[in-house]
């Protein structure tokens, strides 16, 4: 590795940063990580702290996952890169898709379409919805719903059902036909409810009223976080998702279950669709599915959806999409490796107990500072603090106080991530109590110098 003067007098200036502006990064240079081990990662400096981003809502069994590593090290040695276009796979990916199989079973999934990530996941389930009405002869079924708040990923499909400005306004025009039905965020709505309950059916009342108004045989999907991630870890009333799969299913329409981030315990159950006893037409998933350690991800696609494909007569189940990189046999064996470990630790059991420990903790931190609006959680391992500058008006805190906030609570021992007004935690699914106590303590500190 480059000394740290190398690495400092270097970084951000020949390489611009996703989800940043460029001259933001060349003034305020990101923290360099060069280590990482259990739930913790170290910089350049020797600054050890606690993950409480989890790499990127990813690195659910932390830095140190060795099955994984040697999973990773063996699969290069013995077949590094081949191919699972149309006539040739590998033996990684066969065992992992009998895996998934089992694993999902419960959520009513049982085939897989491998993919390099999360976008892509995104991208191929909003592909194949469509061709799968197309195959029965629904041509006319294009469109596709989705909530305000979520978060697809940045592909120009999921970007247009993304339902947040940010990831759309410089990259206009996005795909046509594609709608959008409030949020279930009870800190703020165009209902101005606050109640969950009432909340999500006022949501639900307007998914039928834009159904209605687009007409049910135009739309193909519905694509839906089972809990908002990105857009502020929102998690909906319990009788949201089920309601959107009553509508869905009554209108013919696929439902899409985005689980990029929900997926394998992050919950407290092992999807979020299970969470909530809901079982999807497609799943996306991605990220933890190798623990972050290689870029891979899978579509799942539900018994009845297989049945219409592999049924197929006509040609048009032929499918015409993929990446070079599905199926890749080393991000095969990497997920084999995880979901072994993943199963074998029953992280969403863990996910549960810590993450109700956090969210105690946080409430906690927001009765005792005013700039905390609201504290959303209570579902394993994945929290959000919205800060505002009144609590009475609900004004957004400004960018200098959330990234002081953020600076002194690494100093203080704990990497969080800001989004906007948010402070999102997500950290990986193994930590102990004593990672939660750091946490909260790391965060006090953060807050403290608000006051200052
Ligand atoms: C719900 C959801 N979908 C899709 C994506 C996109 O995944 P990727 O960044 O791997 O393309 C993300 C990423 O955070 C996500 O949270």
């Amino acid at each position: 590795m480059k000394d740290s003067n190398f690495l400092k007098a270097n970084n951000a200036r020949s390489m611009w940063h996703p989800m940043a502006h460029p001259a933001d990064s060349l003034n305020t240079p990101p923290t360099i990580v060069t280590g990482a081990h259990g739930v913790r990662i170290v910089d350049v400096d020797g600054h050890e702290v606690v993950d409480a981003v989890g790499g990127l809502w990813n690195v659910n069994l932390g830095f140190s996952c060795a099955p994984i590593k040697a999973a990773i090290a063996a699969q290069l040695d013995q077949l590094p890169y081949y191919s699972t276009f149309r006539g040739t796979t590998n033996d990684a990916v066969i065992e992992l898709s009998e895996m998934l199989r089992d694993f999902f079973a419960p959520d009513g999934l049982e085939r897989a379409f491998y993919t390099s990530g999360g976008s892509d996941s995104v991208e191929t389930a909003l592909r194949l919805a469509r061709q799968y009405h197309k195959i029965k002869g629904q041509d006319g079924r294009i469109k596709y719903l989705s909530l305000k708040k979520g978060y697809h990923g940045t592909h120009f499909g999921g970007a247009s059902v993304n339902g947040n400005a940010n990831f759309r306004t410089q990259y206009e025009p996005l795909m046509p036909g594609c709608h959008h039905i409030p949020a279930p965020y009870p800190y703020r709505n165009p209902f101005n409810e606050s109640d969950p309950a009432k909340l999500a059916q006022l949501c639900l009342a307007a998914l039928e009223d834009e159904i209605a108004f687009q007409g049910a045989n135009t739309i193909a999907a519905m694509i839906m976080e089972p809990i908002l991630g990105a857009g502020g870890v929102i998690p909906p009333h319990e009788s949201f998702m089920p309601g959107v799969r009553e509508i869905c299913t009554k209108h013919g329409i696929l439902l899409i279950a985005d689980e990029v981030i929900t997926a394998f315990g992050r919950t407290g159950s092992w999807t979020g669709s299970r969470h909530w006893g809901v079982q999807p037409d497609f799943m996306c998933t991605a990220k933890a599915i190798t623990n972050g350690y290689f870029p891979f991800g899978a579509v799942m696609i539900a018994g009845s959806v297989a049945e219409v494909f592999e049924n197929d007569k006509t040609g048009k189940a032929a499918i015409g999409h993929g990446y070079t990189y599905s199926g890749h046999p080393v991000g095969a064996a990497a997920a084999i490796a995880c979901l072994k470990e993943t199963e074998r630790l029953r992280v969403h059991e863990n996910a549960a107990a810590r993450g109700a420990e956090l969210f105690a903790g946080l409430n906690g931190l927001a009765s005792k500072y005013d700039i905390i609006g609201d504290v959303r959680g209570g579902h394993g391992l994945m929290c959000a603090m919205e800060l505002v500058s009144d609590q009475t008006t609900k004004a957004v805190i400004d960018k200098s106080t959330i990234a002081r906030i953020q600076d002194v609570t690494y100093k203080h021992g704990t990497m969080v991530r800001v989004s906007g007004p948010n402070i999102i935690l997500s950290p990986p699914l193994v930590l102990t109590q004593q990672d939660v106590d750091t946490i909260l303590s790391s965060l006090d500190a953060g807050f403290q110098s608000a006051l200052a």
